[in-house]
């Protein structure tokens, strides 16, 4: 069985942009509409909420059944997806803390879903930008996590901003807006 993320570091400093960020963007548009791919425990829809975004234009998706379960409980839209699998709509900001490190056999399989983004750590992400630009509304961005010690991540056109960084132990870790 899967376990649900535990909030970390990762999850910190998405917390930390989105307060520095969801201000202005609400400002421009009352009914900003957000997409969380792999809401785990749901602490970023939590924040969106305290933000000040409304409940029904938050959504979100987890491959992992029990962070869906966990989320529903919480009251958020939430759906099980492997990415955008079963989403069907366009979002005005898509978010997404993903797996981003590389295999490693020494880690858990229970927590591998939440960590590992394939054998150097980029797939998951590579595939995630792959598909996102279908799924954005017109001026729509992404707010993505990555580690400096993910293998290379193909941004292929998009322009991007780094919003904000985080020095760890034996990584750097990034969020980036993607336009
Ligand atoms: C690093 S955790 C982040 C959880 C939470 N958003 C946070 O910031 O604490 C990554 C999440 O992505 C989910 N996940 C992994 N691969 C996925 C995929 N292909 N599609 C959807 N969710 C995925 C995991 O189950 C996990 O909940």
């Amino acid at each position: 069985m899967h376990e649900i993320y535990n909030p970390a570091e990762d999850s910190y400093l998405l917390i930390r942009v989105l307060s520095n960020e969801i201000p202005e963007m609400l400002n421009k548009n009352k009914k900003l509409k957000i997409l969380e791919i792999g809401s785990g425990s749901g602490i970023l829809l939590e924040m969106l909420k305290k933000l000040g975004v409304s409940k029904d234009n938050i959504f979100s998706c987890d491959l992992n059944p029990l962070a869906v379960e966990h989320c529903k409980k919480l009251g958020f839209n939430c759906i099980e997806s492997n990415l955008f699998e079963n989403i069907k709509e366009k979002f005005d900001l898509i978010i997404f803390n993903p797996p981003y490190l590389p295999r490693d056999i020494r880690e858990p399989l229970s927590s591998q879903l939440s960590t590992t983004g394939g054998k150097k750590g980029n797939e998951t992400i590579n595939r995630f930008l792959k598909q996102s630009k279908e799924y954005l509304n017109k001026d729509g961005k992404i707010f993505l996590l990555t580690s400096s010690i993910s293998g290379k991540i193909k941004f292929g056109k998009y322009r991007k901003k780094m919003l904000d960084k985080e020095k760890l132990f034996f990584e750097e870790i990034y969020v980036w807006e993607l336009k």
